[in-house]
């Protein structure tokens, strides 16, 4: 781990201990996919498993802050200055079906700014992680995003749309508008914080979805910022101030990636 602040350290070690945690519940998934009940009860237990551990590590060292996380919600919900972003699974439909895709998310945000960040993919045993104005890092390496500048020579990955979305018809509208100007096909990996740490080590030049939430993205924004990417949001006042609908990209194919979005039939 390179950076060392008091914050990265504890995201750090709440990452770690969660982790241990979700590594041995994947291992049981092989075993419920061929039992008449699934593996649906299971991993819930198993989200919830990683978000209490989570939880009481970062709040062991500091009580007060606030935390929004996907399962219990809010708590200390009146500290806005100081407040950490949670997803204790991201890609559970991956990890539901085991697939190995998915990671755990810890923003940390102050006065409604993320200024560090953690995702951490167990499987791979890939940690990527970032401080403002502390450059981003894989494990032990520093990661910047591709060089790219065309958008048809660019590998995008996006996701969604969900399955209740109201959105649906203009999302793939949009999909297949977009896919005729790349010349590789779009990819979708189902775990929208690693989709973006990949763009943040150039795996990936450029990300977009709709309808997400803060916490599948929080920490990503500040690992593709000080990886030298690119974030914008898009859609309507109330969903940019949301910022639910996300365009990530390592900046030279930003303009190119954002006039091709079909923002106005999306709406
Ligand atoms: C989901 C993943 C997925 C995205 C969905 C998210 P979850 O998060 O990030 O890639 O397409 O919109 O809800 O439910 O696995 O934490
Ligand atoms: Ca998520
Ligand atoms: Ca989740």
């Amino acid at each position: 781990m390179r950076l060392s602040s008091p914050k990265m350290n504890v995201m750090y070690k709440a990452c770690m201990k969660a982790s241990k945690s979700l590594i041995r519940d994947f291992g049981e998934i092989e075993n419920l996919q061929v039992s008449s009940k699934g593996p649906g009860d299971f991993v819930s237990a198993a989200d919830k498993r990683s978000e209490k551990i989570i939880i009481e590590e970062l709040l062991k060292v500091n009580s007060n802050y606030g935390i929004l996380s996907e399962e219990i919600g809010t708590i200390n919900k009146d500290n806005l200055d100081n407040r950490w972003i949670i997803d204790p699974i991201d890609g559970t439909m991956n990890f539901l079906n085991g697939i190995p895709q998915f990671a755990i998310s810890i923003g940390y945000e102050e006065k409604g700014e993320i200024v560090s960040g953690i995702i951490f993919d167990p499987i791979k045993d890939e940690m990527f992680f970032a401080e403002k104005g502390n450059g981003a890092y894989l494990n032990n390496s520093r990661i910047r995003v591709s060089n790219k500048n065309k958008l048809n020579e660019s590998l995008l990955v996006t996701g969604g749309p969900k399955y209740n979305s109201k959105k649906k018809d203009g999302i793939f509208e949009e999909y297949i508008s977009v896919s005729k100007k790349v010349d590789s096909s779009i990819r979708k990996f189902g775990s929208a914080s690693l989709d973006i740490a990949n763009v943040a080590c150039g795996r990936f030049d450029g990300y977009w979805q709709w309808e997400l939430n803060y916490w599948d993205i929080a920490a990503g924004l500040i690992i593709l910022k000080e990886a030298g990417g690119y974030v914008d949001f898009i859609g309507n006042k109330e969903e940019i101030s949301l910022k639910k609908n996300i365009i990530a990209t390592n900046s030279k194919i930003h303009s190119e990636l954002m006039s091709s979005l079909l923002k106005k039939n999306i709406e």
